[in-house]
């Protein structure tokens, strides 16, 4: 089986999350090590403008860079000190509050998704925060002080970050919970939508249902009128998933999942969104009920080993299919950028008028406390591959600005 996170040549990838910025890890070597503040910056009108309106802006600041292609993330990862960014013409310069973290951070850092983008690069692809600059065409649609959200820029892990205007999500205000909908919210609302093909009454199978991703398709499953079975590692968390309506929440350690499905689900289950790979994955091929559809959605307990993919026994997945017309079905985010505006608008109003839980882990629960400063990324980043979050784990870059008039 090749490795489908070996996205050689893919536009849509590339486009997502490949891309290496002016002004990023390139200026590297020009770094000025004392944090100098500037007020105005006003770098020739005739290419583009920015306004700061009195704003103070430091001339460098911390970034999480790849230095060298490794799954772990400690080591893959240094915090170097850059120059701050400067937005071209239709770019914004964003003052990162908050950041996602996803299971693929290590996938990035390990250089899973574009083989040919070699360190340093910046790692990171979600943050919320508040425009602080911007070129002459984005200042069309945005202005300084505008709270956006974005996805996809490589290096949104760094106190600020460049991104195309057109990127940008505006968002309300700084919330967190915004966080949650650009790539865990899209993945299930979309991947559900398009592959799923729920009918009222089936029943769905979640793994990781308790995380960032798995919580938003057992409330869409619901949504869609499905009986809906989650595993999670804890009572804690089960606890949660029977919160947000699943039906059926499995601790897989302290049940057998297999003897659990088997039992209650003798018919099989109609579809599956399959987040952890393996022998998990195995199971789900072997619960799945006629004409079932799997949805491959990530496989996260390979992504600790150097290959990235955990252990899978295919030999007689032809026939596993074939006697039950099931289906297999692969998805990724970045293929289905022709989905996201309705599916994010649509999941921002299902949270406006409070139909849609989006839960935030944010640390506080964890040994060293709440996931505050970029160096705590390292943390959160461990916290999940621990299987300790519940929700979508975000770290906060920076607390908020202290004097919003200065914006
Ligand atoms: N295809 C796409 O476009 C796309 C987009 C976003 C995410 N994803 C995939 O969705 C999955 C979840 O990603 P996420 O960022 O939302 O993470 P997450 O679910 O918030 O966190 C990971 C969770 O996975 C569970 N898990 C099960 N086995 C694990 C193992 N061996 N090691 C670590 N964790 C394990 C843990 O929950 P329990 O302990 O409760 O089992 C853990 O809390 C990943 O496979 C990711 O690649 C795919």
């Amino acid at each position: 089986m090749s490795n489908p996170l070996l996205l050689r040549g893919s536009r849509a990838a590339a486009a997502l999350i490949g891309r290496r910025r002016a002004g990023g890890t390139d200026g590297l070597p020009g770094v000025r090590p004392a944090v100098q503040r500037r007020f105005i910056i006003d770098t020739s009108y005739s290419t583009h403008f920015m306004d700061f309106k009195g704003s103070s802006i430091p001339s460098s600041m911390k970034k999480l860079v790849v230095t060298k292609l490794s799954q772990d993330f400690r080591e893959a990862v240094t915090v170097r000190t850059v120059p701050v960014p400067t937005p071209g013409d239709a770019e914004l310069l964003v003052r990162n509050r908050f950041v996602g973290i996803n299971a693929s951070d290590i996938n990035y850092s390990a250089g899973r998704y574009d083989p040919s983008v070699k360190p340093p690069f910046g790692a990171g692809f979600e943050g919320i925060g508040e425009v602080v600059g911007l070129g002459l065409s984005a200042s069309s649609r945005y202005t300084v002080g505008d709270t956006v959200a974005y996805f996809g820029s490589g290096g949104a892990f760094a106190e600020y970050t460049v991104i195309p205007a057109k990127e940008g999500v505006p968002v309300p205000c700084v919330k967190p919970e915004f966080l949650t909908l650009l790539v865990s919210g899209a993945t299930a609302y979309i991947a559900l939508k398009r592959l799923g093909d729920l009918a009222n009454g089936e029943t769905v199978l979640v793994t990781a249902a308790a995380g960032g991703t798995g919580q938003f398709a057992v409330q869409f499953a619901k949504r869609a009128g499905c009986h809906v079975i989650g595993t999670c590692s804890s009572d804690e968390k089960a606890g949660f998933l029977k919160s947000i309506g699943c039906d059926r929440p499995i601790n897989y350690s302290t049940e057998d999942l297999a003897k659990t499905l088997r039992k209650e689900y003798p018919k099989g289950v109609d579809v599956v969104y399959e987040s952890v790979g393996g022998s998990v994955l195995e199971l789900a091929v072997n619960s799945l009920a006629n004409k079932g559809r799997l949805i491959v959605i990530g496989f996260i307990s390979g992504y600790q080993t150097a290959s990235g993919i955990a252990p899978f026994k295919g030999g007689t997945l032809p026939v596993k299919l074939l006697q039950k017309s099931a289906s297999m079905r692969g998805f990724f985010l970045p293929h289905f950028i022709g989905d996201y505006k309705e599916a994010l608008s649509s999941m921002m109003q299902m949270f406006a008028k409070g139909e849609l839980v989006c839960e935030v882990d944010c640390g506080d629960m964890a040994e060293e406390g709440r996931f505050v400063g970029l160096e705590s990324i390292f943390r959160a980043v461990d916290y999940m591959y621990a299987g300790r979050n519940l929700g979508k784990v975000v770290v906060e870059v920076a607390p908020p600005t202290a004097d919003k008039s200065k914006l």
